[in-house]
C-alpha cells in the first residue's frame, strides 16, 4: 500500500510517500526557518500562511515521483491549530478528489515511526522517548497504535529548554542546532548545571535548568564567565545526562531491550553519543533515526498511517485537529 503523509503542524511543511509503512519513497520538506529567524520562534500567525503558500509545491512535488498513491495520513495533532488545519483541509480535498481512504495521525505517534522507517526489523512492544520542541515524553509503545505514557515533562519540553538557553547566550535560532554546534569546543564540566532527577517517577523538568543557566549569566561578570562553548557544553551536558539515564531506569524498570528515541533533540550529537554509550553498557538496543527523520517529516505520519489503515480502521472518519492531542490513550 502506498501512503501519502502530510505534515504541517509547526513550521516544516511535509510531505512523503511511503510503501507498507517501512520504505520511504519519497520525502519533501519546506522548511520556514528563514521566516522565522527574524522572530528567534515560530509565529504561529505566519506559520499557518507560509503551510498555505507552499502545501501545493510540496505535495505536487511528492506526486510526481509516485501518481498512484493509495491513501492519505496527515497529522491531526498536536500542533499549532491553523497549521494543522492547513495539512488536514487539503489532505480531506486530495483523498476527497482521488476518492481514497484518509486517516489521521498523532504527531508525537509519528515521531517514535521514524525509528520503525528506519529499521525494518524493529518490532514492538519497545520503549519511546519523544524529545522534541514542545515534548518530552517516556511512552510504551506496547503495539502499532497501543500507546501508555510512562512521564512526560512538568514543564518545559527538552527542545524548548535548548531553545530558550540559546536565545541566553546569543546564539541564533533555532537554538538546538546552535547549542549543539557551540557545545562542540566547549567543556561539559565548566559549569554544573543542575540535573532535576524527580526520583520515584518517570517525569522530567527542564525550567530550573534553564533559570539555573539565566542565573548564572545575570550572577557572573562577563569578564569572569566561561566561553559560550563551555556554557552552551555544560548545559547540553545536563539535559542529556537526565534523559539518558531517565530513560534507562525506565527500560530497566519495565524490562525492555529496546529503545527509540524520536523528534528533534534526537539529532543532538551528545545525546546520540551518549545513547549509544549507554547502549553498549546496558546491553540495549536504542534505535535513533537518521537526522532528517529525527525533526519533523511526513514520512513517519505515511508510516504511522499505514499501520492505522492496516488495523482497518474507520476509513473517512471526520478528521479532528487537536492542537493538544495526548499520546496518551492515543489507542484505536
Ligand atoms: O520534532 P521537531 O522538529 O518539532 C516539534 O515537534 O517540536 O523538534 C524541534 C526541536 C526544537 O526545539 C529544536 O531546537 C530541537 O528540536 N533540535 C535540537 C537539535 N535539532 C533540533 N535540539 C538539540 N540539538 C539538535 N541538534
Ligand atoms: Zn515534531
Amino acid at each position: 500500500m502506498i501512503v501519502l503523509g502530510i505534515e504541517t503542524s509547526c513550521d516544516e511543511t511535509a510531505a512523503a510517500i511511503v510503501q507498507d509503512g517501512r520504505r520511504v519513497l519519497h520525502s519533501t520538506i519546506a522548511s520556514q526557518l528563514a521566516l522565522h529567524q527574524p522572530f528567534k520562534g515560530v509565529v504561529p500567525e505566519l506559520a499557518s500562511r507560509a503551510h498555505v503558500e507552499r502545501i501545493n509545491d510540496v505535495i505536487e512535488k511528492a506526486l510526481s515521483t509516485h501518481r498512484r498513491i493509495d491513501a492519505i495520513a496527515v497529522t491531526t495533532g498536536p500542533g499549532l491549530i491553523g497549521c494543522l488545519l492547513v495539512g488536514t483541509v487539503t489532505a480531506r480535498m486530495l483523498a476527497w478528489v482521488k476518492k481514497i481512504p484518509i486517516v489521521g495521525v498523532n504527531h508525537l505517534e509519528g515521531h517514535l515511526f521514524a525509528g520503525l522507517v528506519e529499521h525494518p526489523r524493529l518490532r514492538p512492544p519497545f520503549l519511546g522517548l519523544i524529545v522534541s520542541g514542545g515534548h518530552t515524553e517516556l511512552v510504551i509503545f506496547k503495539d502499532y497504535g497501543r500507546y501508555q505514557k510512562l512521564g512526560s515533562t512538568r514543564d518545559d519540553a527538552a527542545g524548548e529548554a535548548f531553545d530558550k538557553v540559546a536565545n541566553l547566550l546569543d546564539l541564533p535560532f533555532p537554538g538546538g542546532p546552535s547549542v549543539d554546534k557551540a557545545a562542540h569546543t566547549g567543556n561539559p564540566a565548566a559549569v554544573a548545571f543542575p540535573r532535576a532527577w524527580i526520583p520515584g517517577t518517570h517525569d522530567f523538568s527542564f525550567s530550573g535548568l534553564k533559570t539555573s543557566v539565566r542565573n548564572y549569566l545575570w550572577d557572573t561578570p562577563v569578564r569572569k564567565r566561561p566561553a559560550v562553548a563551555d556554557l552552551a557544553a555544560s548545559f547540553q551536558e545536563a539535559v542529556v545526562d537526565v534523559l539518558v539515564e531517565k530513560t534507562m531506569r525506565a527500560a530497566e524498570s519495565h524490562g525492555f531491550s529496546s529503545i527509540v528515541v524520536g523528534g528533534g533533540v534526537a539529532a543532538n550529537s551528545r545525546l546520540r553519543a551518549a545513547f549509544r554509550q549507554a547502549a553498549r553498557e546496558n546491553k540495549v538496543h536504542v534505535y535513533l533515526p537518521d537526522l532528517s527523520f529525527c525533526t519533523d517529516n511526513a514520512a513517519m505520519i505515511a508510516a504511522a498511517g499505514y499501520f492505522k489503515l492496516k488495523r482497518g480502521l474507520p476509513r473517512n472518519a471526520r478528521l479532528t485537529v487537536n492542537a493538544n492531542l495526548e499520546i496518551a490513550n492515543w489507542t484505536h
